[in-house]
């Protein structure tokens, strides 16, 4: 099945104990465990068509870049697909800088792929091709709230475990200027945080998924922006320093501590850029959502769910 097509969807996530760090770089293996949940409205659409000329990768309908064209071809590799491929993604949300879209689309893509060549695989054998993309695509392919620590990530808990809300401020537009793959290692390499980072998310993940069996928002929220802000620390004491925020991210920062102060259980989370994402109880997310929607640099917000994993949706 040389010439297959197939289309997958997957959604993207937000890691609630990080990923930033990998014990072995050619293996992609992190050197921690880290903690996500999928976010319903971040979801891409990949299509693979085997048996085409010549390898291409469009996302959003424009060539790829040569590195992210690289990454593909390594999966394809790794899943044994040897002959060409055209990879066509697209990003049903506005496709804002660094919204996680590396983790969505190489979900969906290991799963086309696969799908495409009529290869039948385990949840578990897709995390881990997935994984070859980027990191936190490993946890995209279960979905719901996942956890990955070696070669595969797992769902921990479906995502009607708990409906909460996670409302996402965009806080620029373009692209990130160092990427994650590049930031981790700085970190790791300059960083005088580094260990110390890694130790604090190895006792951060256990108490996380205590929290999380327990649907306990103030500990879960708490941990998060402790852990994200952490993460930011050690990026931002590595040579040269990464500092990923705009004055948005700091507004929206100091916007949800108000809220809290006013007794709104809402906590901001921050992957490697300037978005905010502020973890709350479904009836006080229109709330949060105007709040950090009035700040000045927020492009838009969006109120996401738990969402599932990825799947096949068509194989013509
Ligand atoms: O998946 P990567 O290689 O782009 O790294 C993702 C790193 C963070 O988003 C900052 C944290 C995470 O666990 O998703």
């Amino acid at each position: 099945m040389t010439n297959g097509r197939a289309t997958a969807t997957a959604h993207a996530n937000i890691a609630l104990v990080k990923y930033w760090g990998k014990r072995d770089e050619r293996l992609l293996l992190p050197e921690a465990g880290s903690l996500s949940v999928a976010l319903d409205k971040l979801l891409t659409t990949t299509t693979v068509e085997l048996g085409v000329a010549r390898d291409e990768l469009l996302l959003d309908g424009k060539p790829a870049r040569a590195t992210e064209l690289a990454k593909a071809r390594a999966l394809l590799d790794a899943a044994g697909i040897g002959g060409k491929a055209r990879i066509e993604s697209r990003n049903d949300f506005p496709t804002a800088a660094g919204l996680a879209s590396s983790a969505s689309g190489f979900a969906a893509l290991a799963v086309a792929a696969c799908a495409a060549a009529g290869q039948q695989r385990s949840v578990q054998e897709l995390s881990a091709l997935a994984r070859l993309g980027s990191g936190s695509a490993t946890r995209s392919v279960p979905g719901g709230w996942a956890v990955w620590q070696d070669e595969a990530a797992e769902q921990v808990h479906p995502p009607e475990h708990w409906p909460l809300s996670l409302v996402v401020a965009v806080c620029a537009a373009g692209q990130k200027d160092v990427g994650s793959r590049d930031g981790m290692r700085s970190s790791r390499e300059s960083s005088p945080f580094h260990s110390a980072w890694i130790q604090q998310c190895r006792r951060d993940l256990p108490r996380a998924l205590e929290l999380l069996a327990a649907r306990d928002l103030e500990g879960l929220g708490a941990l998060a922006e402790r852990n994200a802000l952490r993460m930011h620390a050690d990026a931002l004491a590595a040579e040269p320093p990464l500092l990923y925020w705009e004055p948005a991210t700091i507004a929206c920062l100091r916007t949800l501590a108000a809220l809290r102060a006013q007794g709104v259980s809402a906590w901001p989370t921050i992957d490697a850029g300037p978005h905010v994402v502020a973890l709350c109880r479904p009836e006080q997310a229109s709330a949060v959502a105007d709040a950090l929607g009035a700040i000045a640099g927020v492009r838009e917000t969006m109120i996401c769910a738990p969402a599932g994993g990825a799947r096949v949706v068509d194989t013509r």
